[in-house]
């Protein structure tokens, strides 16, 4: 294994219908001045947001509201946040929601405690920043793993970037498996998907050794596809949901990347696709996902090969690597059939060629990658999977 150094910061309560009594307990030693932070009005339709509100009014906190953050937040919303808070004095933000939700707050957390543009900061200046004002999250809708980790993707709409911003770690974050149960099943989906994609995209790093953290992998993978087809057949299983919010934690924690190279190629193309079409984050990686893993398999053979087998069952006995490779390539892609996401571009409403080579040659390469990729090869892939 690569050497490594591992702390965690963020507090986890797990468990279903945890949320208001975590919430009196934990908001009783945080700051009087709150940002209530959530998205575009789903808590609102749900009553979360009543019942977040009279707690913290009976927790005597003063409550300044940050709604409307969108899927996709843009750094005019982090700007926003960041105002907000400066104004108000603000000691604590709740961010109450998904990916989204807490990925504009880690970021507002940041940019709140400097007078630098914090893009300029990170990506001019390379520095990264090292005071917050402290945040909690309430998880609404589970796949990203955002609440774990200090790192967001912000889309900077004058650059035409999505791209990603250093931000806070969250003290706390509560998954209360309730809470997703009024999550649109097409987004349950999405998410979860996701959380399939960051693990593959963890596992297939190079280069890699089979270790600890790839058994863990693996493990991770298949209780993931076990239970989101556990949903496809009974949607309120709340034990499969409450499986895959977990599953969404363990594969952004940090745990799964431990001593080893990761890749996140596919990511890198997606979240350039969502620059120019603001598009759902699940259903663009399951688009590009087969494509990229069909032109980069031969490169990393014997390690597709060993994945095909361990997550997907394929049998071994009397086939080369590529073989067995392609094979599990296309139980993934036959996954992603059976789930209910695009295959194609088409079916998200994305048929611009123009955007297309935008994505190509202002997507990041990655290190990791099996095989770097060339911005033609991504341009004709990104054609083709139209
Ligand atoms: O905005 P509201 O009205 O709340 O509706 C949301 C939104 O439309 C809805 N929703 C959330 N909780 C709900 C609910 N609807 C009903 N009931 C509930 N309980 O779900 C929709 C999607 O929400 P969003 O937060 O956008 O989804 P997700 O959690 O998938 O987050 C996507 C964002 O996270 C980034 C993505 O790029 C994207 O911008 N990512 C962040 C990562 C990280 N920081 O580690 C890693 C990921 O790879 C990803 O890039
Ligand atoms: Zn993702």
């Amino acid at each position: 294994m690569n050497p490594f150094n591992y702390s965690y910061p963020v507090k986890i309560y797990f468990g279903d219908g945890i949320t208001e009594q975590t919430l009196e307990t934990e908001l009783a030693n945080k700051g009087k001045n709150t940002l209530l932070a959530y998205g575009g009005g789903s808590v609102k339709k749900t009553g979360l947001y009543d019942k977040i509100h009279k707690i913290l009014l009976n927790s005597g906190k003063n409550i300044s509201d940050f709604g409307g953050i969108m899927p996709n937040p843009t750094y005019a919303k982090v700007q926003e946040g960041a105002r907000l808070v400066r104004e108000n004095n603000i000691d604590f933000i709740l961010a109450v929601g998904g990916g989204s939700v807490s990925d504009c707050c880690k970021v507002v957390s940041a940019q709140a405690k400097i007078e630098e543009d914090l893009w300029d900061y990170e990506y001019t200046l390379k520095k990264q920043p090292e005071e917050f004002i402290p945040m909690g999250v309430v998880v609404t809708v589970s796949g990203t793993g955002s609440e774990q980790n200090n790192g967001a993707v912000i889309t900077h709409e004058e650059k035409q970037v999505k791209g990603p911003l250093w931000g806070a770690f969250a003290d706390w974050a509560i998954l209360d498996v309730e809470l997703t149960m009024t999550v649109p099943f097409k987004q349950v989906v999405s998410g979860t998907f996701d959380t399939l994609s960051h693990c593959m995209e963890t596992y297939f790093g190079k280069p890699g050794d089979n270790n600890v953290t790839d058994e863990i992998n693996e493990s991770v993978q298949r209780n993931t596809i076990r239970n989101i087809r556990a949903l496809l057949e009974n949607p309120e299983d709340r034990t499969a949901r409450s499986e895959l919010m977990w599953d969404s934690a363990m594969a952004e924690n940090g745990i799964l990347k431990l001593g080893k190279q990761t890749d996140f190629q596919c990511h890198m193309i997606e979240h350039q696709l969502a620059a120019y079409t603001d598009c759902n984050h699940g259903a663009g990686l399951a688009v590009i996902h087969p494509a990229v893993y069909r032109r980069i398999y031969e490169d990393y053979a014997p390690k597709f090969a060993r994945w095909s087998s361990e997550v997907w069952g394929i049998a071994v006995d009397g086939k080369t690597d590529e073989t067995v490779a392609l094979e599990g390539v296309e139980a993934l892609a036959a996954f992603i059939r059976e789930i209910g996401l695009p295959c194609t571009f088409t079916e998200m409403g994305i048929t611009d060629k123009d955007v297309f080579r935008k994505t190509a040659d202002s997507c990041i390469l990655t290190p990791g990658c099996a095989r770097k990729l060339d911005r033609n090869e991504i341009y004709q892939m990104l054609a083709e999977c139209e």
